[in-house]
């Protein structure tokens, strides 16, 4: 029988990568405003990836035979000092989810929910790759700098892992 604390801690992990995506979709618009092209993409792409990470909890809870709540829609932070910002607000709100995702995981071990362990390792590897990837962006931002060109080559880059994204994430 599927646990209720398992499937409120489930509905939990929806709101968390509900509220990632809409963080991204805002930081997205605030590249967009300053006209770094290719970091929007990159957050509109990690936006959308988010909202699919939604939808998978959200039907695995119904599949189960829980009810998927649709989380409230809080405000997110609409402006950032920097680009270097954005992506430090990226890694933490990435290793808030890697929390929770951990958390669920000792969850379902002790109430013996072995499908749901199962289901869950997706987000363990998925946590794992997004937090080596904003490292990653951040450790080029510190390499290349945002002085003179190099708030260019750092659009540029992220440009690069949008595409990369969109292709291996099947998003549109
Ligand atoms: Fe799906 Fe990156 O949290």
């Amino acid at each position: 029988m599927f646990s209720s604390k398992l499937e409120e801690q489930l509905n939990h992990q929806v709101s968390l990568e509900s509220k990632a995506s809409a963080l991204y979709l805002s930081m997205a618009s605030w590249c967009e405003k300053k006209r770094l092209n290719g970091a929007a993409s990159f957050y509109y792409a990690q936006s959308d990836e988010e909202r699919q990470h939604m939808l998978k909890v959200f039907k695995y809870i119904n599949e189960m035979g829980g009810h998927a709540k649709v989380p409230s829609v809080n405000p997110v932070e609409a402006e950032f000092s920097s680009i270097k910002e954005v992506v430090e607000r990226s890694l933490e709100s990435e290793k808030t989810v890697t929390s929770s995702v951990h958390h669920l995981c000792e969850l379902a071990r002790e109430v013996q929910d072995f499908g749901t362990l199962n289901f869950l390792q997706f987000y363990v590897v998925e946590q794992r790759e997004e937090e080596v990837l904003f490292g990653n962006i951040l450790d080029r931002i510190e390499l290349i700098g945002m002085e003179g060109q190099g708030l260019y080559y750092i659009d540029k880059e992220l440009e690069a892992l949008a595409k990369q994204k969109i292709k291996t994430e099947g998003l549109a």
